[in-house]
């Protein structure tokens, strides 16, 4: 099959819907990365999304929405708390979990009970969601374990010849994947961290933090979000995560320990002597750069790439998620 690229605007955005409307799946941007998109309610066109991506199938989609009413037309029950992080965070990448209606099928819930919505910040998707009429099963527009695609062209490179068209958006703005949340008492549990913090989920309600998300998950133990489990990220360089608040001893570790094949994941390039690849001054511009950096590594043939681990906080949490997972939990603490 041919892959086309067309630009975001009205006339692709159309083209895109009558494709959607006859089941097949088109690459489409969003805020954080390009989904791959189908009619969420058709499994046919679900199944088509897994195969591309070449993805485990129990591991479940998200339904993006254009309108948070469209919660009721899918899901069993809505709190009230997500329709106050719904007005608080929508459109944005914050993804919530709720029990699933029967309408929604069991291919896109990869067999649970319940599915995932989120409405993503991009005006045109939201214009070809309500142009399609129904909810867009989106996973992120890579191959199955590779880093989530940040530009069109790094979907072309992954999925040409097994997708119709690609629209072109540009960079995404975030550069990471949403917050995943499901509910619990009070308050929400962050099943994978994202664009939306911790830090601004607690202005509003209860925020626990999923013990994967830091820590990985035993090969015997049971996911609460599936999508954890899976080796994630990775490029096919050796991915090593760098813990260091000192900056002369970071700088020697990677003076001794570099080759030609060696590329090293900075804040701040000054007297480093492996090559560098462009990362963030911050974890917010690490977000943005960490995906496209890594792939970048992969084309130019690195062996071995060094990554300075964000802390923890705020967007550092999304960004040691994706880092530690493309490590392969590698750790070097200096
Ligand atoms: O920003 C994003 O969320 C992007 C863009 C395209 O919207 N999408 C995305 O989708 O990252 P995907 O499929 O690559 O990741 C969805 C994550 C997976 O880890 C999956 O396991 C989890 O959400 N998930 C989806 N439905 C779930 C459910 N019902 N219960 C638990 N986890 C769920
Ligand atoms: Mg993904």
């Amino acid at each position: 099959m041919e892959t086309n690229i067309l630009r975001i605007n009205e006339e692709s955005i159309m083209t895109a819907a009558e494709l959607l409307k006859k089941n097949e799946i088109v690459a489409v941007p969003t805020e954080t990365v390009y989904g791959l998109a189908g009619n969420g309610l058709s499994p046919s066109a679900v199944k088509k999304i897994f195969e591309a991506k070449g993805r485990p199938n129990d591991n479940p989609l998200i339904l993006h929405i254009s309108s948070t009413d469209w919660l009721y037309r899918y899901a069993r029950e809505v709190p009230e708390l997500a329709l106050k992080l719904a007005d608080r965070f929508w459109a944005g990448p914050l993804t919530m979990i709720l029990p699933k209606k029967d309408t929604v099928p069991y291919e896109t819930s990869g067999g649970l009970d319940t599915v995932a919505f989120r409405m993503p910040d991009n005006k045109w998707t939201l214009k070809l969601i309500d142009a399609c009429g129904f909810p867009l099963a989106a996973p992120s527009a890579n191959l199955s374990g590779l880093p989530s695609p940040t530009r069109a062209g790094y979907v072309y490179n992954d999925l040409k010849g097994k997708i119709p068209l690609i629209i072109d958006g540009g960079i995404c703005k975030c550069g990471v994947e949403s917050t995943v949340v499901a509910f619990k008492d009070n308050g929400v549990k962050i099943l994978r961290p994202g664009g939306v913090t911790p830090e601004m989920l607690s202005e509003i309600c209860d925020v626990e933090i999923d013990r994967a998300v830091i820590d990985g998950i035993s090969d015997n133990e049971k996911a609460q979000s599936p999508g954890m489990k899976y080796k994630h990220y990775s490029p096919s360089a050796d991915v090593y995560l760098i813990e260091c608040r000192n900056r002369a001893r970071l700088e020697e570790f990677i003076n001794n320990n570099y080759d030609s094949k060696t590329y090293a994941l900075v804040r701040e390039t000054k007297n480093i002597k492996a090559k560098t690849l462009p990362y963030g001054k911050n974890a917010k511009t690490e977000a943005n750069e960490l995906f496209s950096s890594l792939r970048k590594a992969d084309e130019l043939g690195a062996s071995k790439i060094y990554v300075e681990a964000p802390g923890k906080e705020g967007m550092g949490l999304a960004v040691y998620n994706r880092l530690i997972r493309a490590a392969a939990f590698k750790v070097i603490k200096l």
